[in-house]
Order: structure tokens, then sequence, then C-alpha cells
């Protein structure tokens, strides 16, 4: 059976901090096919429908329909801990959230706290997540188990942490090998579920565990690696009082076999050249996460320095850390942090960042954040008048990068009428009708 949705369509042929605007490519009368869980066929609709005729069509008037959204960073245990107030970054964890994850031991709260949090990523428009676990393995099962419910792709994986944190969250180097081994038995490749190798950061690792984290990493070079580096000034000058022997934050993973294509470090704010440049080189990923930095004032993220040194950069909401499930929300503050900096990120940069650089991030850009043929069946179906004001700013538009913009600014989860994924609907605003 094919379903197809009709509607504007934003797909993409490029990477806008290469090739500009013409990254974009965006039908005013599109349709994307849905088959099998994936897309068979996405472009213009006269050449859609006449592929798939006898086809089950949902018009979407007066909707843009876009590649659901990837966040490639953020914690699921953290749902109920955002909007947590007055703390910078070890403080913050110290006295938000250390204390809620503790909660996680009990299968209980971690299933409750999953299903709340899948709920929110799906009534944003995100399709596809990347999360922090806790170091308890029966948090991940919460959160894979609710995962494959859904029939969502996601990763996630185990915090492993031995030190700097209360007895009730540590494990020890040992376990945090043997506990990521039995889960990526458990879960990897169910559905369209992936493990990762997740060292909570540098202070929370003895070099011990860093060593079984890098030990893991060798021996499933398919599971992506995710970890902080680099948030706060602070604890950069712990990491440095931590690892003498390191020449800077970056080279503490490096020197354990955490650095690689595969791997997705968050913040990654205060990097001298030499880390951008081994950044680079290694392949690895940024996840930028600007609702969190501004939160927690932990600064402001060079995003076109990255690009333009060929670092790849994705965009993420950090979750507790950060303010927001929405990804317009994210991105408008993206956009402000460019500003800061000087660099004002261009609308098609920005949903970009909230797609493919997110995907491709993961390892996901060949699956995930594109509307093309063979990719997952996943979208978000966008109402461009949610609001009066959404309504009246989108129709003054004079191209669709002002429209994305303005939805960037003034969008949240009115804004998202349906989310797919594999081909189902799995959310759709209460007051959305059939098409
Ligand atoms: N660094 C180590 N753990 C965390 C976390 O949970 N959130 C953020 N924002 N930074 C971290
Ligand atoms: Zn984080």
């Amino acid at each position: 059976m094919t379903t197809i949705l009709r509607g504007k369509l934003l797909r993409w042929a490029g990477d806008p901090f290469e090739i500009g605007d013409a990254a974009l490519a965006w039908d005013e009368d599109g349709a994307v096919a849905f088959a099998d869980g994936r897309i068979a066929s996405a472009g213009p609709a006269d050449a859609v429908l006449a592929a798939h005729l006898g086809a089950t069509v949902h018009t979407q008037p007066d909707a843009l329909i876009a590649p659901a959204f990837v966040d490639c960073h953020l914690h699921y245990p953290q749902t109920h801990v955002i909007a947590s107030w007055g703390a910078q970054l070890i403080d913050w964890l110290n006295r938000f959230t250390f204390p809620e994850e503790s909660r996680f031991a009990d299968p209980e709260h971690a299933a409750a706290v999953a299903r709340a949090f899948f709920a929110e990523t799906l009534r944003n428009g995100v399709g596809t997540v990347c999360s922090f676990c806790t170091s308890h393995p029966q948090s991940v099962d919460a959160f894979m188990a609710e995962a494959e419910r859904r029939g969502l792709r996601a990763v996630a994986g185990k915090v492993l942490m031995d030190r700097h944190a209360p007895p009730a969250l540590l494990d020890d180097a040992t376990r945090a090998f043997d506990e990521t081994e039995a889960l990526i038995a458990r879960w990897r490749g169910r559905g369209r579920l992936q493990v990762a190798i997740t060292p909570r950061f540098a202070p929370t690792s003895t070099p011990e565990q860093l060593d079984a984290a890098g030990a893991l990493a060798a021996a499933h070079p398919d599971c992506p690696v995710q970890t902080h580096l680099s948030e706060n000034t602070a604890e950069i000058a712990w990491v440095a009082d931590l690892f003498p022997e390191a020449r800077d934050y970056l080279d503490v993973y490096d020197r354990h076999g955490l650095l690689r294509p595969q791997t997705v470090f968050g913040h990654a704010i205060h990097l001298t050249a030499r880390e951008r440049a081994r950044l680079a080189e290694a392949g690895a990923a940024v996840a930028h996460c600007p609702t969190s930095n501004a939160f927690l004032g932990s600064g402001a993220c060079d995003v076109a320095g990255l690009k333009a040194d060929g670092v790849r950069v994705g965009l993420a909401s950090d979750v507790g850390g950060g303010t927001s499930f929405s990804p317009f929300a994210t991105m408008r503050a993206a956009y402000e942090i460019g500003q800061s900096r000087g660099r004002a990120l261009t609308p098609v940069e920005l949903w970009w960042l909230a797609g493919p650089g997110a995907a491709g991030a993961l390892g996901l850009g060949d699956r995930v954040g594109n509307l093309a043929q063979g990719f997952d069946a996943d979208a978000v179906v966008i109402d461009l008048a949610a609001t009066p004001l959404l309504a009246a700013r989108t129709a003054r538009a004079e191209n669709p990068a002002e429209a994305l913009f303005a939805l960037a600014v003034l969008g949240d989860d009115r804004a998202v009428r349906e989310t797919w994924s594999g081909g189902r609907r799995v959310h759709r605003r209460a007051d959305a009708r059939d098409g």
C-alpha cells in the first residue's frame, strides 16, 4: 500500500554551507510517496501521483511537508529537569540533573519518562533522536522499548560514569564495558534502533573507564560514540587538572580511542585551533546545542567557523540543559547565537542543520533528514498558518527561505500538524482534519 502526502515540499540538494541556497529543493506543489516504510519517490506532485496510481493521497493545504527533524544530542532522563533555575554546568548537574537521573534505577519511572519524552519529540516533529540515558541499563531498556513500540528510528546509550557523581549513579570500568556490550547485543539493529557508546564526559570517567569505552568503540565500529566537549570554561579547567598529560580537552578522548567519524561531541564551544583541526581531520561531528548554551551561560559556538574548517555539525536540543523540544526554538537560538558572533546563519543553513546536518552527524545521512527515494518514510507536516501571526508573516514571504525563517522564529508545536515515521502517522495535532 502506498501513501502520498501532497503540499509544498522541502528537499535537500546539497549542503548550504558549501553551495548556499541552491541546497534547498522546493516544490510549490510537491508530493512524497511512502511504501513499506521507505520513500518510494518525492518531487513535483504530478510526477509522484502519476508514478503511484491508486495510492491514498493526503492533501495538505497551506502546509509544508519536510523531512522529520533530527535531534542529534539530548537526554531523555532530563525531560523534567528542563527549566531548572540559576546554575551553570557543574552546579546544574549536581543540584538538578544527578538527583533526577538517580531515579532511573526504577524501571517504572524510566518507562513513564520515556513515554512522555517521545510524546514531546513527536508533537514537535522530531523523527530521530540520539539520546543519553542514565548509567542504569534499565534506563536504556525503557527508552528502546518505547521507541520500538512506536516504530521509531532512535539511537541511545547507557551513560558511563565512575567518579565525581553520587554513588547511586556510578558504575566502574568493567560494568561500563559489560553492560554496554549486553545492551548492544539486545538492541542493536532491532527495528530501527542503534546503541551509542556514551561516556558522559571526561570529568566523570576515570582513565580506566575511558579505556573501556575505547575498547567498546574498537569492537563496535558501527556504534556511534557520544559525549560532551568544551562546553563550559570551569569544566575545561577541571579537565586540564584531571588529565595533565593531555594536550587539550579533545586530546583526552583521542588518547582513549574515542575520536573517530562516528563520534558526536556535544557543544564544542571553546575549542583551540588545534582541536578544530583535529576534529576535522578525524571526521568527527559536533552537536550544536544553542538553547542549552544560552540557558546554562556556556558560551557561543562558532558554527560557521567549524563548518568552514571542515567539521561536521548538526543541531540539537540538549534537553534538559536545553529549553525546548521544538526544532523551531533550537533554530531560532542558533540564529541568535550566530548574530552574537557576527555571522547570522541563513534560514537554509538553519533548516539544513536540523535535518541533514544532524542526520549526518549520526552517520545516518543516507537514511533520514531528506525526502528522497530509499530514505525512511519520516516526514513532518507543518502548518504555515498555525497562529494568526505566523499566517500573516508567511503570507508576506517573497520566497521559500523567508517562510522558513518565519517558521524558525515564530513556530512551535502548534505548527506541527502531523508527524510521520516509517510511513505511519505517529502524531496528529488535536484539531487537524484529514486532507
Ligand atoms: N556535561 C556532562 N553531562 C552533561 C549534561 O547532562 N548536560 C550538559 N549540557 N552537559 C553535560
Ligand atoms: Zn548533553
